[in-house]
């Protein structure tokens, strides 16, 4: 106990150092925040991605995604070989030794981890505390600089109605703690007007955490029946419109897509938007997943020649399927991730978020440009 008390102190003794290193860093400029799937190392051939492929110079904010939340209501890492044993916590926190002004955070929650257990650790200020305790240790035996909370979502998909007041209670007591440590505090919230309003104390978030991370991407999802747009500019925009009401919008970062929705379509001759598919899109080579798409994997397929290529400006998204076949994308390219780093410009916003850096263009073979992250920093870092 009382070396652990030490090692921590210790710890903490490296970071107020460290935080003096970084005086230089600019304090006024927008934020660009890039996950990081640890699950990407799973990748097939050329696309496996792990920590040592992430360039610590292109991102101000790097988030590992994901943690999850154990049966005793601490946080715990959901891969405990890449995480710890081969030492993936490590190396990701490892990176501001190249770049002293990058701050690291670890995500807990996504999409799998659903609601349920979420919901009973916040309903109850014993467990929010020890869960609290548990955070902080792991943040600071990993050198983490702060939490992102991904929980997908309160009072949805297994949670109940007071999820919403508990959550701003959790983030409350969790931002006091996380204080005391100058460490960082972000959730990422969908882009829904309704489940903000069912989910979300914004006046509480307001409060506590540093920035509100929208996933603006994933509006049609993988098991829809009919194809739809992936990150439509218009929803975005209410539902940043319905944030900015109560949370200051230097808070607000936007978050884009490097990946691609794909459909098989039911029918050749039906190929826009709401039209029946047969199922998600065949798997990527490299990503291996149905109706996924990275940036890489779209781009050569779209400049191949085979696909009839069509933009909506409404929505900012572009379409493309196959002029003999039955294959159907929805993405985003330079000129949509332009546009909406203009966006995030023009409204104010804190800045801009990329879901996932490992699905850009990282590596020789592949471009090795980081084309979505650096034509995003483009427009973020002009001045
Ligand atoms: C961490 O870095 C070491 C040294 O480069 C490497 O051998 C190891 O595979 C990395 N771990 C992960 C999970 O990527
Ligand atoms: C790589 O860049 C070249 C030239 O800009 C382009 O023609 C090619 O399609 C790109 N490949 C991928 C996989 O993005």
């Amino acid at each position: 106990m009382k070396a652990q008390f030490i090692t921590l102190l210790l710890v903490s003794l490296s970071c107020v150092w460290l935080a003096h290193a970084a005086d230089d860093c600019p304090t006024n400029q927008k934020a660009l925040f890039c996950y990081f799937a640890n699950w990407a190392i799973y990748r097939n051939d050329i696309g496996a991605f792990t920590t040592n492929d992430i360039d610590p110079s292109l991102c101000t904010h790097l988030i590992y995604a994901f943690s999850g939340l154990s049966e005793y209501g601490g946080i715990q890492s959901l891969d405990s070989y890449n995480d710890v044993t081969r030492a993936g916590f490590h190396n990701f926190t490892g990176l501001k030794a190249q770049n002293p002004c990058l701050k690291t955070l670890l995500a807990i929650g996504g999409w799998n981890e659903g609601s349920r257990k979420y919901s009973v650790m916040v309903s109850d200020q014993r467990y929010r505390e020890a869960f609290i305790d548990s955070v902080i240790r792991l943040l600071v035996q990993y050198d983490f600089d702060g939490l992102d909370f991904d929980w997908e979502y309160p009072s949805e998909r297994g949670g109940v109605a007071a999820d919403k007041q508990n959550f701003g209670l959790l983030l409350k007591e969790l931002k006091q703690t996380l204080s005391k440590w100058d460490l960082l505090l972000t959730i990422a919230v969908p882009m829904s007007t309704y489940i903000l309003s069912a989910a979300y104390d914004t006046t509480a978030i307001n409060a506590a955490v540093d920035y509100v991370l929208i996933m603006g991407y994933d509006y049609t999802p993988v098991n829809s029946q009919v194809t739809g747009w992936l990150s439509p500019q218009n929803e975005i925009a209410a539902t940043v419109d319905a944030w900015i009401k109560t949370v200051d919008s230097s808070k607000i970062v936007l978050g884009v897509p490097a990946y691609g929705r794909s459909f098989t379509l039911d029918n050749s001759n039906q190929n826009g938007i709401g039209v029946a598919v047969a199922g998600p899109g065949e798997a990527g080579f490299y990503t291996g997943e149905p109706g996924f798409l990275s940036y890489p994997e779209i781009q050569s397929k779209v400049q191949s020649g085979l696909y009839t290529i069509v933009k909506d400006s409404t929505a900012q998204n572009y379409y493309a399927y196959r002029k003999s076949g039955l294959d159907w994308i929805c993405f985003e390219t330079e000129e949509t991730y332009t546009y909406k780093a203009n966006y995030v410009l023009s409204k104010n916003l804190g800045g801009a978020m990329v879901w996932s850096i490992d699905t850009d263009e990282f590596r020789h073979e592949l471009n090795s440009t980081f084309a979505v992250t650096n034509t995003l920093r483009k427009v973020l870092f002009a001045n």
